[in-house]
């Protein structure tokens, strides 16, 4: 197929780069951050992309991406509508080629007292962070499962997931229940050559706490790990059969650790994200947070 035809068939994705026999793997929330990353891990190691993410910033990944010799494909779709889902599952089978990796990454924040923050924005979080993973999984691993060839599906979670998480309390427990449903995937799945794997990051420099509206907090102002990293170690990990990856900074494989009790984990964690704690650290906040 060329160039013109898939733009006639698709029109709602954008591409770049040549149709291929290369693997796919398919990234939500790849046009920023942790997700982008990995979308040049993929590309780095010869795979065709499928990306998708809420807005127009998916298609600059397109075009970014342009310079690997691979097929790249976005797509706009808002994974908080069971709709949309149910559209990009579309395109999957539109496009009807084996997935040898999915990678389930799109999530945000909403930090804040639970007392003060909106409930619209948390049950949205929820749609995002929750159903749209359990909705693409359920589709998606039916999907490798009928094309009979295996692959690999990597959840983004958090070290937030082991420590339940005041001042963000929504997130932790969003990122406690992908923890615990992609390992019991993990084990299910074995059986059917697909290896699932959780990968832990800890606070890492994109846009996640501006936009959980946690400029103003120790977290959101002290230094953060690098996605570029972040990524690396992911893929390796994935490429390596991990079920589970910490990536990051040593403070992330501690805190993941089970020696720390988990009411030390729990005040420590406050401190990093109560509102306003980021005038303790040198610096103090971003201008635009004070
Ligand atoms: N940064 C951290 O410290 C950290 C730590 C642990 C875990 N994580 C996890 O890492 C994952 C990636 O976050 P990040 O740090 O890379 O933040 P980010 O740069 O803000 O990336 C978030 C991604 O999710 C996409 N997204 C947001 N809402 C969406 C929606 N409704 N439908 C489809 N896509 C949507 C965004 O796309 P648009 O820009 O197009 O909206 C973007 O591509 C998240 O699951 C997060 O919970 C982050």
């Amino acid at each position: 197929m060329n160039y013109e035809d898939r733009a006639q068939i698709y029109p709602e994705v954008r591409f770049s780069g040549t149709p291929s026999g290369r693997p796919l793997a398919v990234i939500t929330g790849a046009s920023t951050g942790i997700g982008y990353e990995l979308a040049i891990q993929f590309a780095e190691h010869g795979y065709d992309l499928l990306l998708v993410s809420e807005s127009e910033a998916v298609h600059d990944a397109v075009d970014r991406l342009g310079i690997y010799n691979v097929e790249v494909m976005g797509v706009r779709r808002d994974l908080r509508q069971e709709t949309e889902i149910d559209a990009f599952c579309a395109d999957i089978r539109h496009i009807d080629r084996p997935l040898a990796a999915i990678v389930l990454n799109a999530g945000v924040g909403v930090g804040g007292k639970f007392f003060e923050t909106e409930l619209c924005t948390e049950l949205n979080m929820i749609r995002l962070n929750v159903l749209a993973n359990v909705h693409l999984a359920k589709h998606l691993v039916q999907y490798m499962i009928l094309k009979g060839e295996g692959g690999k599906i990597l959840f983004t979670s958090s070290v937030a997931a082991t420590t339940p998480g005041p001042y963000e309390a929504v997130y932790a427990a969003t990122k406690a229940f992908i923890q615990s449903f992609a390992t019991a995937l993990h084990h299910e799945l074995e059986e059917k050559g697909i290896q699932v794997t959780t990968l832990q990051p800890g606070p890492t420099d994109t846009n996640f706490f501006h936009r959980a509206g946690m400029d103003d907090t120790k977290v959101g102002v002290s230094e953060k790990d690098d996605p570029a990293d972040i990524a690396r170690e992911a893929f390796e990990g994935l490429m390596s059969e991990k079920s589970n990856i910490v990536a990051g900074s040593l403070k992330n494989k501690i805190l993941t650790a089970t020696v720390i009790p988990e009411a030390v984990r729990v005040s420590q964690h406050a401190d990093m994200t109560k509102p306003g704690g980021a005038s303790n650290v040198q610096g103090g906040p971003p201008p635009e947070a004070r």
